[in-house]
């Protein structure tokens, strides 16, 4: 038995005792599902370290049901009520100068704090009910891959966290961008909404992903990783796996006869390559590829428009081997 409930008007006051107790409760988001605390109850918000494994000094994002509770959090400059009049609720995730109440845990001892208002009906009541912000990290493990189902929570986190709210499949599946808004506008993290939407709306933005020269701790860490090696796909023409060797496939689009006969398990992610639905399916496939006891999966490469650079950041994520922290 573990401790998954689903995600009724009953569960969701339950867990909101939860929240406002000090305990932690997951629960899901658009995005992907989150490990939440009471955002402003530093001894909650250890436990959320403590249960993943994640090291102190990278911070959290706080959530907020609406945006004075989020004036209360932070400095909210003209951009930033900008984005979110056009973003929130969605995926994007801002970092913004942070107010004395927020604790130094949360934001790992940062001057700002990255604060978003998820698009997620269940995540928004467990807010309000909480009558708190609640700082969420995606419910996996460090480093490993973020759970966009109950059962992918449960998977990974099981009885460590005292509730399991099950909402279903996350919508958009991949994580939220994160933005920094100032002294200009710079891409933290690829996500859930695409770069060139957020530049229709403030201009052309800078992307610094880099882990040569870190702005956000979080770019430090090896992420998104199953346990099983992950190659992404080059050139098909190149690929030649050894007889002994049970390779399996993570396909944008379903493949042709002749690339199939390669390995012996595949999953597509999207029947017509929309990247919309690639995403969405991009952790949970990733996810099951990595309990079939292959001995390596390839993964197709996505092309770099729209939610097509979330979905490549993930991929290399989880093909980087070699410098974990
Ligand atoms: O979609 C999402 O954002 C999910 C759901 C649960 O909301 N949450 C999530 O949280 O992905 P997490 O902790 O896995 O990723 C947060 C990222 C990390 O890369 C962290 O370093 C960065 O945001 N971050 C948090 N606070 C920051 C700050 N003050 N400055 C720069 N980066 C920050
Ligand atoms: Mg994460």
């Amino acid at each position: 038995m573990n401790n998954i409930l689903p995600a009724t008007p009953e569960n969701i006051k339950k867990a909101a005792t939860l929240i406002k107790k000090g305990s932690l409760v997951a629960f899901p988001t658009e995005t992907v599902y989150g490990l939440g605390a009471d955002a402003l109850n530093p001894s909650a918000v250890v436990k959320i370290f403590e249960v993943k494994q994640r090291p102190k000094f990278n911070p959290l994002i706080v959530h907020v049901a609406d945006i004075s509770l989020a004036e209360k959090l932070c400095v909210i400059d003209k951009k930033a009520k900008l984005l979110m009049k056009h973003f929130w609720p969605g995926p994007l995730t801002l970092v913004l100068p942070k107010k004395e109440i927020v604790p130094d845990i949360v934001t790992a001892g940062l001057l700002t704090v990255a604060i978003r208002m998820p698009a997620h009906p269940v995540a928004l009541e467990l807010i309000k009910e909480s009558q708190t912000a609640i700082a969420a990290p995606s419910a996996n493990l460090s480093g490993r891959i973020s759970p966009t189902t109950a059962q992918e929570v449960a998977e990974q986190l099981d009885k460590k966290v005292d509730l399991i709210l099950d909402g279903g499949k996350c919508p958009i599946g991949i994580e939220s961008t994160v933005l920094a808004i100032s002294p200009k506008p710079v891409i933290l993290r690829l996500g859930g909404i695409p770069v060139e939407d957020i530049e229709k709306v403030i201009g052309k933005i800078e992307i610094s992903t880099s882990k040569k020269r870190p702005l956000s701790p979080g770019q430090l860490l090896r992420h998104y990783s199953p346990k099983t090696p992950l190659k992404i796909i080059k050139d098909k023409k190149d690929i030649k796996i050894p007889k002994n060797l049970k390779a399996g496939l993570l396909a944008l689009k379903p493949p042709d006869d002749e690339f199939k006969k390669l390995f012996i398990k595949i999953k597509v992610l999207s029947q017509t390559g929309d990247l919309k639905e690639a995403a969405k399916n991009l952790f949970s496939y990733l996810n099951s590829l990595d309990k079939e006891g292959l001995d390596i999966i390839y993964a197709e490469a996505p092309p770099q428009v729209g939610l097509g650079r979330a979905i490549l950041d993930r991929l290399k994520r989880a093909e980087t081997k070699n410098d974990s922290i």
